[in-house]
């Protein structure tokens, strides 16, 4: 077999890698390398850093400070022609930093050459993704704060109404309103506060880690890692640019996230149903069909639930990339990415559309009060009744099953039961015991912390709101 060049296309001496290299890239190898269709949103961020590193190298007389004014006026050129769309980014640039590093030398010449110094897109990227992640974060939590507040809202307006709450789905106990939708408030309050958690522990700056083993040269790494609003260096150069366990933790976050937005979502899509009823969903909202004129489907609430896989999904992702990656920098990591921003795209849109839901759902009070009616909800208050005249607790329990055996086979509710059938079952009770099994009666009997008497829905909902304005100051 006679030889055959590696590559079809003729041999360039422009090679992107300078000296090394005599013969162009493989077409497809470019393709299947070339991030730039997803990276090119960390610009901002690579520009940032990029200004830091270039102050810095001019602070430490690394480079002159007319090249750092060139390097500073091109990028400020860039980027409003980035922020214009006029930007033209070439895939034969491989990525984010290479194009803007090109930009940059085409614009400016051998100050924007001498940029790179003391670097490497090693630590570059990791700087960019902390950075973009960081910004994101905040992002994140501000809107769910913001979906936070709009559901206390709700709690304020309609708080008051009764309605059953449920174990294994079915009736359980009569609660508030209010009650169940400051549980909701409870899962996303701690959702941001882990999200803001995650946030301090990825705020270090691997600026300076260079390729791996930092640089010959005299840099100052805590000088940039201020510059950028970073806490401090991380400390080992290796672990500085192999390291993306930040963004498991954020994934992880927002994966829990996920399954609370789906949870309440559920909620929802059940509440809206015509067996609940307890909400309409506003038109703004909500669909029709095709076929069936009549309906009015809740697939805002059906996405949340269905998209909530986005951010787990990420999770194993990067996981599964990171797994047995031997230090420091591989470039499987450039495949973190694409799943990271999907995960906060997915994560952000649910957060606004659920918001919008619960913020203009119709609440429907007198199916709420319907649902009290049946289901046999004062069989707790029946036996507690009884154990807060003596009986023991364990006997009050089979007492009160044996009312609601009788209220099964007369097919009525417990109040409908006679008294002389109650007395039957234990002379403790008294006539007294159906006015105490009135549904507003046997809430705020459960004036208890964290329960639904109307004092401790509003002490709960005062509580949320300091914890929610706790995290507004830490955004
Ligand atoms: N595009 C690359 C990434 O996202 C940048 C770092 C490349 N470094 C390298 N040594 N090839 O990971």
């Amino acid at each position: 077999m006679s030889s055959r060049p590696v590559s079809n296309r003729p041999v360039s001496s422009q090679s992107l890698w300078g000296g090394r290299f005599s013969t162009a890239p493989d077409k497809v190898a470019s393709r299947f390398s070339a991030s730039v269709a997803i990276d090119s949103r960390l610009a901002a961020e690579d520009i940032d850093g990029s200004l830091a590193h270039a102050r810095m190298l001019a602070k430490q007389a690394i480079i002159s400070g007319e090249d750092l004014a060139a390097i500073e006026c091109g990028f400020a050129q860039i980027r409003s022609e980035i922020e214009a769309e006029t930007f033209e980014w070439d895939p034969e640039y491989e990525d984010v930093h290479l194009n803007l590093e090109r930009a940059l030398t085409d614009r400016i010449g051998d100050a924007g050459k001498r940029l790179h110094t003391a670097r490497s897109r090693n630590d570059q990227v990791a700087t960019d993704m902390r950075l973009w992640s960081r910004k994101a974060v905040t992002r994140l939590a501000s809107e769910l704060l913001a979906l936070v507040d709009t559901v206390l809202d709700r709690v304020r307006q309609d708080g008051d109404h009764l309605l059953p709450a449920y174990t294994h789905l079915q009736r359980a106990q009569p609660t508030r309103l209010g009650h169940h939708l400051l549980a909701w408030v409870a899962m996303w309050l701690r959702d941001a506060d882990r999200l803001l958690d995650a946030r301090e522990r990825l705020n270090f700056s691997p600026l300076g880690a260079g390729a791996l083993a930092t640089t010959t040269f005299p840099i100052d790494r805590s000088d940039s890692a201020a510059a950028l609003g970073f806490r401090a260096p991380m400390w080992n150069s290796l672990d500085a640019v192999s390291s993306r366990d930040f963004l498991l933790e954020v994934l992880g976050s927002l994966s829990i996230l996920q399954v609370h937005l789906s949870r309440v979502a559920e909620e929802l899509v059940l509440w809206s149903s015509q067996e609940f009823a307890f909400i309409e969903i506003s038109d703004a909202f909500a669909t029709g069909s095709s076929m069936m004129p009549q309906k009015k489907n809740p697939d805002m609430a059906e996405l949340i639930r269905g998209k909530s896989s986005v951010a787990p999904a990420a999770f194993l992702q990067v996981a599964m990339m990171l797994k047995a990656l031997p230090l420091t920098y591989n470039r499987d990591m450039q495949e973190d990415k694409e799943p990271v921003f999907r995960a906060f795209d997915t994560a952000l849109d649910s957060i606004v559309v659920m918001r919008g839901m619960i913020g203009s759902l119709h609440f429907k009070p007198s199916r709420m009060n319907a649902a009290l009616r049946d289901g046999f909800i004062e069989a707790t208050d029946i036996a507690d009744y009884l154990a807060a005249k003596g009986v023991p607790f364990r006997e009050a329990h089979a007492c009160s099953g044996k009312l609601v055996a009788a209220a099964v086979q007369a097919g009525c509710t417990l109040l409908e039961v006679p008294l002389a059938v109650y007395q039957s079952v234990s002379p403790a009770f008294e006539a007294d015991v159906f006015e105490s099994l009135a549904a507003e009666a046997m809430v705020e009997r459960r004036d208890i912390l964290g329960g639904p008497a109307s004092a401790r829905v509003q002490e709960a909902l005062e509580l949320a709101n300091a914890e929610a304005t706790g995290l507004k100051h830490r955004l």
